[in-house]
């Protein structure tokens, strides 16, 4: 877990090539192991690999969602409030667990913001995605993961120097 972690990075620019049935079953899987609140799971997610709904999920935002297009996978991250208080957290949970499941089938992935986020003056970035994929009333959108195999190479970021400034001993500590 550690080298793999030593090695992420955001990638925003994959190769055309599609993400296997097995790994998306592989990705399906980690996404229902992640924990949840009191288990209650308030989330739904849709595997969207259609190059039409790709390219309308690009759009969500003005800016930050682009990279979505050349992905060609994503995973729409929906959650019903009504079933949990604290499903932004289980939201954000599930997003990661898939990250990183992903990072070890080889893929890449990036995190597009758009909870608190304006598709246009009338519509949140929300609310567009869950017109765009039927999903129901209530529901709300805060993440999609674009996900596929990494046109670009970006090295991990030194972090060692972060050691002293950002981890504390029983009390915070200004170093
Ligand atoms: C909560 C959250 C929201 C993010 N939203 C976006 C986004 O909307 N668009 C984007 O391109 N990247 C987004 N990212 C990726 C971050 O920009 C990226 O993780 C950060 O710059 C650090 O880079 P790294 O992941 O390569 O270490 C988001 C990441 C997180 C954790």
């Amino acid at each position: 877990m550690l080298d793999l972690l030593q090695q992420r990075r955001s990638i925003r620019e994959f190769k055309q090539l599609p993400v296997e049935t097995k790994k998306i079953e592989q990705l399906s899987e980690a996404l229902l192991r992640a924990p949840t609140s009191r288990n209650l799971q308030p989330c739904e997610f849709i595997m969207v690999d259609d190059s039409e709904i790709l390219a309308a999920l690009a759009t969500a935002k003005p800016n930050g969602a682009a990279f979505i297009a050349s992905a060609p996978l994503a995973v729409i991250i929906a959650a019903n409030p009504e079933v949990s208080d604290v499903w932004i957290e289980d939201s954000a949970i599930a997003a990661i667990i898939l990250q990183l499941a992903a990072e070890q089938l080889g893929l890449k992935s990036c995190w597009a913001q758009l909870r608190l986020r304006p598709h246009n003056k009338e519509l949140s970035a929300s609310e567009y995605v869950r017109d765009l994929v039927d999903l129901p009333a209530g529901m709300e959108v805060p993440i999609v993961i674009g996900i596929g195999y990494p046109a670009e190479n970006i090295p991990g970021h030194p972090r060692e120097s972060l050691r002293d400034v950002k981890i504390h001993h029983n009390q915070f500590s200004k170093s």
